[in-house]
Order: C-alpha cells, then sequence, then structure tokens
C-alpha cells in the first residue's frame, strides 16, 4: 500500500500513560513495517491531520501513538475511545539507524514526549539483543513517559537513569548533566565507540549536540516542526539552509548534517512559515 494513502483504523485500546499523555492502539492493514523514527499522519475528521511519532509496533498489525494533549487537534484525538475511528496516512519520513553491530555504546537521550520515537527504538535493540544507556529528563514525576515499561526489561547490560527538575523521580537535574556525568566516566575507547539518538526539546537536543561535538561522539537527533502535508508539498517544515524538509528528509538528521543547520535549536516557522526563534 502507498505511504501515502490514508487508511482508517479503528482504535483497539487506550492507556493512560501519564499527565496530559495517552496511547491509542489500532490496527492496520497496511503490511509496511515501520521503523523507529519513523512517523504517521493522523487525521481526525472535521478537525485536522498531524504527525505522530510511531510510539510501538507489532508483526500482528498493531501499532501504536502516544499523544500529549497540547491543543485542538490532540484534545479531539484525547476525546476518542475505544472502536472510534481515525485516519492513519505512513509510515513517513527517515528513521533511526541502528549499528550494524552490537558493540556500540549506545545512548538513548529524550525528555517530555520526545520518548515516544526512543520507546519504539528500545523496544527494536532488545529485540536484537544490543545493549543501550537510556536517560530520560522530565519536569516532575508525574511527567516521566513509559518508566515501568522500560524496568521490566529483563536484559544484562542495559542502563536507565531518569532525572527530574524536582528530583521527585531519580536524580535532581536535567538530561544533558546526567549525560556529561556518565560520559565523564568513560574511557577513550568507549567514547570512541558511543553513538547517541535522541529526541525530546530542542534546546535539550542542542546541548547534547554540543557535547557530541566536544567528544567527537556520532549523533542523530529527532526534530519536531509544524507540518501541513507530511509530504514535501508545502514547504512549512524546511529548515535553512539547506532546505531540508523535516517530513522528507528527515525527521531523523545526523550531527553531520545538524552541524550545518542554522536553524536548529534557534528558529522554527509558524503556521504561516515565518521564522521565529524556538
Ligand atoms: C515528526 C513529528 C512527530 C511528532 N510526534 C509526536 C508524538 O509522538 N506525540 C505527540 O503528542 N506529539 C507529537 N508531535 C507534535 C504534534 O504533531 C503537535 O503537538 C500537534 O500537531 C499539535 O496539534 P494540535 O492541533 O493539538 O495543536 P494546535 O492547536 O495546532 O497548537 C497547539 C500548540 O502546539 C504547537 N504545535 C502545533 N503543531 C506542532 C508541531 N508539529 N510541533 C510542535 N509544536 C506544534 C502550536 O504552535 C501551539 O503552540 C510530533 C510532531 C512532529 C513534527
Ligand atoms: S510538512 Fe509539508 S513539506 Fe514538510
Amino acid at each position: 500500500m502507498t505511504n501515502n494513502i490514508i487508511e482508517t483504523v479503528k482504535i483497539k485500546e487506550i492507556k493512560d500513560e501519564c499527565d496530559g499523555v495517552k496511547t491509542f492502539v489500532f490496527e492496520r492493514n497496511d503490511t509496511t513495517a515501520p521503523k523507529p523514527g519513523q512517523f504517521v499522519m493522523i487525521w481526525v475528521p472535521g478537525v485536522d491531520e498531524i504527525p505522530m511519532s510511531i510510539s510501538s509496533y507489532k508483526e500482528n498489525g498493531e501499532w501504536a501513538i502516544t499523544v500529549k494533549n497540547l491543543g485542538e487537534c490532540t484534545n479531539s484525538i484525547h476525546e476518542l475511545n475505544v472502536g472510534d475511528y481515525i485516519g492513519v496516512r505512513g509510515p513517513l519520513g527517515n528513521f533511526f539507524q541502528i549499528p550494524e553491530e552490537a558493540n556500540e555504546n549506545i545512548f538513548l537521550i529524550g525528555g517530555g514526549i520526545g520518548m515516544v520515537p526512543l520507546r519504539f527504538l528500545a523496544s527494536e535493540l532488545v529485540k536484537l539483543k544490543y545493549k543501550f544507556k537510556l536517560i530520560e529528563g522530565a519536569k516532575v514525576e508525574t511527567e516521566v513517559l513509559f518508566a515501568n515499561e522500560f524496568l521490566e526489561y529483563h536484559q544484562e547490560d542495559l542502563e536507565f537513569n531518569f532525572c527530574t527538575d524536582d528530583g521527585s523521580f531519580g536524580e535532581k537535574g536535567v538530561a544533558t548533566d546526567l549525560f556529561k556525568k556518565i560520559i565523564r566516566n568513560l574511557d577513550l575507547e568507549e567514547i570512541k565507540n558511543s553513538v547517541v539518538y535522541t529526541c525530546g526539546p530542542e534546546i535539550m537536543m542542542y546541548k547534547i549536540f554540543q557535547i557530541c561535538k566536544e567528544n567527537k561522539i556520532e549523533m542523530y537527533a529527532s526534530l519536531e516542526r509544524i507540518m501541513r502535508c507530511g509530504c514535501g508539498l508545502c514547504g512549512l517544515c524546511v529548515l535553512d539552509p539547506l532546505g531540508l524538509l523535516v517530513c522528507n528528509d528527515g525527521p531523523v538528521f545526523s550531527s553531520h548534517l545538524l552541524a550545518e543547520m542554522e536553524d536548529f535549536g534557534k528558529f522554527k516557522r509558524d503556521f504561516s512559515g515565518k521564522k521565529i526563534p524556538l
């Protein structure tokens, strides 16, 4: 099935994750298996069509999205019940490139709703029996996403580090400081073999990018921009000065490309296309 055809799906299950965040599970006829980092356009008839990262995927055709209630369309998704229908278009965009060998020192670093694509990535790494270190930052305990699920992974060599601004869950502090603290204890060989996958507030990802640059660590960040078409037509998600589109060329960008992007960490575009500070 073509990625750009809307498929109508029935909501099978709804789960409350944390304050203002719910996961919606549905089954698809589309047999295209998505990859971690890809997104779908979710259409709520009469409201809007908006981008959502793929939160999980099972081989039996079961997909999930995890939605933070932020505005008109996300609010209308939160009001849906099991048995209601939504439109799904995708999987769209590129994805996190998983190292071919398990000997890399893999970091997953996320904050807030940015944990959604990292949840899918973590589950794939567990399937591959890859070891990784996860760092999750949130403002308060009630905003920590998927913690119970992560802690249920009974695989050796997995490290889960949580931090909150007020210290109500995990360490007190922010994800970037925790990352700095962890790499300070690594030897040069471990740093050389490290790779970072990140998603979350862009200011956080920009700081991680700077830490990675100082330490010569390869990094992949999943960026968010306002999207209309999700498929390269409207130009709303363009990044200056390379003209890359978050929907078609991203949402995942390597540190090599991020280094050339003037917009990264500084500017986004509003619904009219006007450039505004982040
Ligand atoms: C690739 C991608 C993946 C995403 N994955 C998820 C996800 O897994 N879960 C999730 O909850 N959200 C995700 N988002 C963000 C989500 O698409 C927006 O929150 C949503 O479009 C807001 O729509 P709304 O009608 O509810 O809000 P609106 O009423 O349109 O706006 C409410 C506020 O949100 C801001 N906003 C609107 N669209 C975006 C956007 N695309 N990015 C950032 N801010 C926006 C507006 O400027 C405004 O301040 C993703 C965005 C992108 C680009
Ligand atoms: S959302 Fe239209 S070009 Fe990217």
